[in-house]
């Protein structure tokens, strides 16, 4: 498959141009899947084509395969199997967190209602098993049935942890594995395997996959603390708002006593949308330097990345590199913005 290599392609937006045609093939697939009687899915099919967000998942696949400089047509059908365990699990995450925008527009649950969503959700979820038995690898299907478990118990944990100031960093941290990590995980493993039909040395790219993914939703997490309440292309501060004491709000309890912390736990239950918009906030992440602790929390995830991809061998890893800079990069660009 031929790629067109962009001068630009430091940048995700380079990388997403680089790897354009594979992308569009890729979406194509996905929405053909997706086709059906329903008219509701015309609408979710639309709503994607008008804004597909940065396609991660898929874009790790193609580079991953070309860092193997394995051109092989299987790698667009992989990366849709990818995407749509991922739109799925959108759809299903909007009803539960009563989100009303995603990608700058209304999501499925504010256009049709809950129920609606959900079947929609359901509709995706059975094209991903469609999709991974038609790549006739039956390997495949059971990696993704225990990715999707992970993601469910992922979500299952969080409503368990809700409103709980008991929850640790170890907590969290199995929460955002499962959650999101595993699906990241799952890219890099299973492409890496489908390119080399290689299961042993495949392993190896996994501890890229999930160091990446934590970071991933730490930096979602930290957008979602530090814009909370700011008009922004979804809903922002409404981790608090549902009870989840995402990273920033455990390392605020962490840090404080007595009184503040008894103030801050009075904020927490509220349930309302909160975060460094709150000047209460504001001031305590301040007092404990909260942007060094988030920082120091990123940087350590990236080593460990970083180690990961040294351990690759036979395969060129710049672009995962990219995609690690990327997202540090997101992270700095949150904080400078406070
Ligand atoms: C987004 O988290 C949610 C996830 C990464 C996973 C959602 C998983 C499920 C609902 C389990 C069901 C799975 C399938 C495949 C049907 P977030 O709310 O922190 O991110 P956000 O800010 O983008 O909403
Ligand atoms: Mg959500």
């Amino acid at each position: 498959m031929p790629n067109t290599q962009v001068e630009n392609s430091v940048t995700l937006p380079g990388i997403q141009q680089k790897y354009k045609l594979q992308l569009d093939k890729t979406n194509a697939i996905i929405r053909q899947q997706m086709s059906s009687i329903a008219p509701q899915t015309q609408t979710l099919v639309e709503t994607l084509d008008k804004s597909r967000g940065k396609q991660l998942r898929p874009l790790f696949c193609y580079s991953i395969f070309s860092g193997f400089q394995n051109e092989s047509q299987e790698v667009v059908q992989l990366a849709a199997v990818f995407e749509s365990i991922h739109i799925a699990s959108l759809l299903h995450d909007d009803v539960i967190d009563k989100c009303q925008l995603r990608r700058n527009l209304p999501t499925m649950n504010d256009v049709y209602g809950d129920g609606v969503a959900i079947l929609l959700g359901d509709l995706v979820f059975v094209s991903i098993y469609q999709l991974a038995a038609a790549t006739g690898q039956m390997w495949l299907v059971e990696e993704v049935s225990k990715t999707i478990k992970l993601l469910v118990e992922g979500e299952l944990l969080q409503q368990q942890y809700r409103f709980n100031k008991d929850t640790c960093e170890s907590d969290y941290k199995s929460v955002i594995y499962r959650k999101t990590a595993a699906l990241l995980e799952l890219c890099c493993y299973a492409t890496a395997r489908s390119a080399t039909n290689d299961e042993v040395n495949s392993e190896n790219f996994k501890g890229f996959g999930s160091s990446f993914g934590l970071i991933f939703q730490m930096v979602d997490d930290w957008a979602d603390f530090c814009r909370a309440c700011k008009e922004d292309n979804k809903d922002r501060g409404v981790d608090i708002a549902n009870g989840i004491l995402t990273l920033p709000w455990l390392l605020l309890l962490e840090n404080s006593s007595g009184e503040t912390k008894e103030k801050l736990l009075s904020i927490i239950n509220e349930g309302e949308p909160s975060g460094l918009t709150d000047p209460f906030v504001a001031d305590l992440a301040h007092k404990v330097e909260l942007n060094t602790l988030m920082k120091n929390k990123v940087l350590e995830l990236k080593k460990d990345a970083e180690r990961s991809l040294e351990k690759l061998s036979n395969f060129d890893s710049s672009e995962l590199q990219l995609f690690l800079n990327y997202i540090v990069d997101e992270f700095t660009k949150i904080t400078d913005a406070q």
